[in-house]
């Protein structure tokens, strides 16, 4: 049995991917953080003591938090890729929504408070912008996995906070999934011509503010649904080209195309910019403009610290 210490623990799952890199930071000293990771072997990132399991088998995850007795637990372990999930149904219901149950059923056992981390892709994006209390109609797999969870957190019986975020960018963990920042760095120092879609609206978000606002809602013991985005409402092929230009990049690369330009993969939303009133009124957080967050990346290529 572990020894408890003085210290609120917090279990963070997916602690390898894009937003669980972000969260660890940014983590304030005054909790007990333990990063989880399942595939990518992380052993000693960022100077955390790393735990592993796979969220998709419940005697793993009780285990872990049997020994850990967490006090909350931001969970952000899920399949992402959109696409993936469109032709990979059933493994994307198996870690999206069976492994949201075994965490919300640990959570249970030991009354620890859930973070859950789900997306824009619950709305149709046809009727944006988006505020907490807009109706969902998500088009694709992916985003009926992450409605389907949200709705078993919501049932749950436990201290929740459903944190909706948006396309996220940032400086990713090795051989973790790319974001559309990353991803098009590499193209374009490759030299690689890019097409990029103009016709699908978000208000991208940076990985530390994501981070930030998720420590904010454990300090403040927020509670319900939560949007959190950045400034500014952008399609992807203006992205692109804002990318390159703060990153010194050749935007002559990057080539505007429609959605339909791209045939066979999962349906896309048109625009699902949020409404962050509640992020910048209850969390006291004012969401950033693009170039803040490309810049801070850009300053901080050492992809550890920002
Ligand atoms: N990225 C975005 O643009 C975006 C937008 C909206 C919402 N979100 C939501 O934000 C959250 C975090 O997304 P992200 O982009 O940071 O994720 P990510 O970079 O794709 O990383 C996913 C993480 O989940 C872990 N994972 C996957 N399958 C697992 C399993 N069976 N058991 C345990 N861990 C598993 C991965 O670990 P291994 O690699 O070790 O398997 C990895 O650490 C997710 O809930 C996502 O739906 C993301």
């Amino acid at each position: 049995m572990k020894k408890r210490t003085e210290k609120k623990t917090v279990l963070i799952t997916g602690g390898s991917g894009l937003l669980g890199v972000g969260l660890l930071k940014t983590a304030p000293q005054k909790y007990e953080i333990i990063p989880v990771c399942n595939s990518n072997l992380v052993l000693n990132y960022l100077n955390f003591k790393w735990h592993k399991f796979n969220v998709t088998k419940q005697n793993e995850v009780l285990e872990a938090f049997d020994y850990f007795k967490p006090n909350y637990v931001i969970h952000t372990a899920s399949i992402g890729n959109v696409d993936y999930c469109e032709r990979n149904k059933d493994e994307a219901y198996l870690v999206n929504v069976e492994g949201t149950k075994n965490i919300l059923n640990s959570c249970k056992e030991h009354g620890a408070k859930i973070i859950f981390t789900s997306s824009n892709a619950v709305f149709s994006g046809e009727h944006g912008p988006y505020s907490e209390g807009s109706e969902t109609n998500p088009v694709n797999y992916y985003g009926k996995t992450k409605l389907i969870a949200e709705e078993l957190v919501k049932n749950a019986g436990l201290d929740y906070v459903i944190a909706r975020l948006i396309l996220m960018y940032g400086w990713n963990y090795q051989n973790e999934r790319k974001n559309s920042v990353t991803w098009l760095i590499e193209k374009l120092q490759l030299g690689e011509n890019v097409k990029m879609v103009n016709d699908t609206y978000t208000n991208p978000l940076f990985n530390i503010q994501a981070a930030r606002a998720l420590w904010q809602m454990i300090d403040r013991d927020n509670f319900g649904v939560y949007h959190i985005a950045g400034k500014d409402r952008i399609n992807r092929y203006e992205f692109a080209l804002k990318t390159a230009e703060v990153f010194g990049l050749d935007k002559k690369l990057i080539e505007s195309v429609p959605s339909d330009y791209f045939l066979g993969i999962a349906k896309r939303m048109p625009d699902t910019t949020y409404i962050t009133t509640k992020m910048e009124n209850d969390l006291g957080i004012p969401p950033m403009s693009l170039d803040e967050g490309l810049f801070l990346m850009k300053k901080n290529t050492d992809k550890f610290t920002v």
